[in-house]
């Protein structure tokens, strides 16, 4: 049996992944590492949580010594790396944290990777996600390719810049078989709910404020989780050694004009008169540096891995929308801080 380390997994874009492949693949063991940050929920994975083939390890990726026990014991064929801090307005007013899990925690897995994979490189992968950010900010036209300049321009960007970096040196230097993806904004269920989107959906469930920074003109490239997870999957497998993909939606919007759909969808799932949800938009302060598109070219991929988006973004949304109201003790937890009691009562007699 495979053993397979997959790190945040209980994170919105890590439980799609650790779901796909506990399911897809019964002959691998699917380790999912995470420290349950307030961004880590393990509710997210309750459906799968007792499969044979799926094991929940607590653990901080910033601590070198608990990884580095682990890749001794385990000696995973591979890695899928999304644990972070993901959250952009986070890392303007709290930078260090950013630079622990993101660069740090990184180099303390590639460390351990290295010293138990030395004499069988070829035998092992470290695939690690990051995101279009650490490009930079587009004009109004032209995409971001996998030999677009690396230009990141927020805490959060310049940290996966540097841990994207710091993956393709181990590959330069060491020997290590890499495969890095850059991908665009995700949505979808399970996000935490300080993202747009569903931030978004419970303000307007709510009756509360749309924040909507500037003047809502940024564009951003969105993207359903489970394309991102399905492509996680075919790069983890056929990904060349050494290589990126750019894994995008084809699908741009301004962000009002992504607020006004949302609150057209909301309107009708709520059996609101039109027009009504958006009236909860209000502009606010910017977000400082923020930058203004993001735009993929996922050619590589598609035409060298077949890889494409499934899903419309009208469907998509819709799809989100109706977990969101579907799954109101998921977002009440949230609000109430109440998930974090999850691994307590699950996993505390284990
Ligand atoms: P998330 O914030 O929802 O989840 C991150 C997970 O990592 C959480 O479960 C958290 O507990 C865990 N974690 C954080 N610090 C840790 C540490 N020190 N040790 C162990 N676990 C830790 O993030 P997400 O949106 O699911 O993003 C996952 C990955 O994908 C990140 O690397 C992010 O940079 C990348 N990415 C995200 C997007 C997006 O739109 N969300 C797009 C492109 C790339
Ligand atoms: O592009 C990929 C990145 O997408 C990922 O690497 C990040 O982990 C992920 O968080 C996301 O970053 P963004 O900053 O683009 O996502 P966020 O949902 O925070 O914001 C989306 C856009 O909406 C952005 O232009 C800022 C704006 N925004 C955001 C929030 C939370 C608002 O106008 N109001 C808000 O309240």
């Amino acid at each position: 049996m495979k053993k397979l380390l997959i790190t945040g997994g209980a994170g919105f874009i890590g439980s799609h992944v650790v779901r796909l492949f506990v399911e897809k693949y019964p002959d691998y063991h699917i380790f999912n590492l995470d420290t349950l940050t307030y961004a880590g929920n393990l509710e997210n994975l309750k459906d799968i949580e007792n499969k044979d083939n799926y094991t929940f390890i607590k653990g901080d990726i910033t601590d070198a010594e608990h990884m580095n026990t682990l890749f001794a014991e385990h000696v995973f064929d591979g890695v899928i790396h999304l644990a972070a801090e993901s959250h952009v307005d986070r890392s303007i007013s709290d930078p260090l944290a950013f630079i622990k899990t993101n660069i740090l925690g990184t180099v303390n897995l590639l460390n351990a990777a290295k010293t138990v994979w030395k004499d069988q490189m070829d035998q092992h992968l470290f695939y690690h996600i990051s995101t279009d950010e650490v490009y930079g900010s587009l004009g109004e036209t032209g995409l971001f390719t996998e030999t677009t300049a690396y230009d990141p321009r927020s805490p959060y960007s310049s940290s996966k810049a540097s841990s994207d970096h710091l993956v393709r040196a181990y590959h330069h230097t060491y020997g290590m078989q890499v495969v890095i993806s850059n991908c665009s904004n995700n949505y979808g269920p399970n996000q935490f709910p300080e993202k747009l989107i569903p931030l978004s959906i419970n303000n307007i469930k709510n009756n509360k404020p749309i924040p909507i920074y500037g003047k809502g003109e940024n564009i951003r490239d969105w993207l359903y989780v489970l394309d991102h997870a399905r492509a996680i999957d075919l790069i983890y497998h056929k990904g060349k050694n050494g290589e990126t993909y750019n894994i995008g939606g084809i699908n741009e919007w301004t962000n009002i004009d992504l607020i006004h759909k949302l609150c057209e969808v909301m309107d009708t799932k709520l059996g609101r008169a039109k027009g009504e949800s958006a009236k909860l938009i209000t502009f606010v302060k910017d977000r400082a540096g923020h930058d203004l598109r993001y735009a993929i070219d996922s050619s590589k991929l598609m035409n060298e891995l077949g890889w494409e988006p499934s899903l419309q973004f009208e469907e998509g949304i819709e799809k989100t929308v109706d977990w969101y109201l579907a799954n109101e003790e998921w977002l009440n937890n949230i609000i109430s801080g109440d998930y974090e009691n999850y691994y307590q009562k699950q996993y505390s007699e284990r």
